[in-house]
């Protein structure tokens, strides 16, 4: 049944100018470089300025995807930014890009899934464009993890970078079929009861500051590369394709291990997934269009390749979305 498909228009992405290497941290935490790549695959990260924001990073990006695009504001009906590290806890980040980027029209909100917050807000820009709600919509992930990390806890101030990335999704029609471009499924999935694994020790409602990231890693190791799996392998049946049908897997960028084995179990050879953990760490909702733009960039991801999304975060909260370029 034709209708109309959320169609990728341009990306762009952005990273903070400040570089910090393993050798960097191991000067203020017990670790080294070789204990970080060996369990994580991460060589360095970038740290954003101080003064600079979430919104900072993501209006750079949307500038580029805009450029990348060929597209002005006038042509977009809305924004959604997938953050963890909101500049303000109101108004959303959302609109304090609305609003530099000289937006007037349309809305703009935040979705809120940590790590797989970019495949939720993928999601929901989808609907609003199928159901023509909205002609085009900027999909940002965008985040400052630098500023809720316990930075004398090497458990977890070695895994994470700040940065951004934005997707231009635009409502063309299509056969219906799965040889269209743009998004063909979308699957998403939470489970609250492992909020103790994976949470910030804080928040407006209950310390009334930020708080710090804290984590239990084995536990969000053990749960990843199921979930992940799963809702790949979902997310291809959902769209009629199997995983021999993909050009490209781009996953969450949280650790070199859990991305290969998740490659392995879903039954994708490694020269056909991205990865920039090494040069990104974990930017949380920003990583996939982090890596996204990386692979467009570099001429990898061409016009109709099949892409396979795949990404899980805190709560837990996982999502898988099949694309085709
Ligand atoms: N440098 C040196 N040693 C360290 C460091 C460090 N940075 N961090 C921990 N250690 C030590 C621990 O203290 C421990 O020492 P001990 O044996 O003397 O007690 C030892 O290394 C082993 O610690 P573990 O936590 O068991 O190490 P593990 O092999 O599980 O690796 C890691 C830790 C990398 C965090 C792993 O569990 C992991 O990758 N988990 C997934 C977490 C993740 O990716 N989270 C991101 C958010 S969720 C997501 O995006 C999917």
């Amino acid at each position: 049944m034709s209708g109309i498909r959320a169609v990728p228009a341009g990306i762009g992405s952005y990273l903070p100018e400040r570089v910090l290497t393993n050798d960097d941290l191991a000067k203020t935490v017990d670790t080294t470089h070789e204990w970080i790549v060996e369990r994580t695959g991460i060589h360095r990260r970038h740290i954003a300025a101080q003064g600079e924001t979430t919104a900072d990073l993501a209006f750079h990006a949307v500038e580029r995807a805009l450029a990348a695009a060929g597209m002005t504001v006038d042509e977009i009906d809305m924004i959604v930014v997938a953050t963890a590290t909101p500049d303000q806890t109101f108004p959303s980040t959302a609109t304090r890009i609305q609003h530099r980027i000289g937006m007037a029209h349309g809305f703009a909100f935040d979705v809120q899934a940590v790590c797989s917050g970019f495949l939720y807000a993928l999601t929901v820009a989808t609907q609003f464009i199928e159901t023509g709600k909205a002609r085009a919509a900027i999909v940002i992930g965008a985040e400052t993890f630098s500023r809720i990390l316990d930075w004398t806890d090497r458990a977890t101030c070695v895994l994470f970078g700040d940065g951004a990335g934005a997707l231009i999704l635009k409502g063309e029609t299509g056969t219906g079929r799965n040889t269209d471009r743009g998004v063909l499924s979308t699957e998403l999935r939470s489970d609250g009861a492992h909020n103790a694994s994976l949470y910030v020790d804080g928040g407006p409602s209950t310390t009334g500051i930020a708080g710090h990231l804290r984590m239990n890693g084995r536990e969000v190791f053990k749960h990843a590369v199921r979930n992940l799996a799963e809702i790949g392998e979902a997310a291809l049946t959902t769209a009629g394709l199997t995983p021999s049908d993909v050009r490209w897997v781009v996953p969450h960028q949280a650790n070199a291990r859990i991305i290969s084995s998740t490659a392995q179990k879903i039954g994708v050879e490694m020269d056909r997934v991205i990865v920039t953990v090494q040069d990104h760490a974990n930017t949380s909702a920003a990583s996939i269009p982090l890596a996204l733009d990386v692979a467009v960039r570099d001429g990898r991801i061409r016009t109709g390749d099949l892409l396979l999304l795949e990404a899980m975060g805190g709560g837990f909260t996982w999502g898988g979305a099949a694309v085709r370029w």
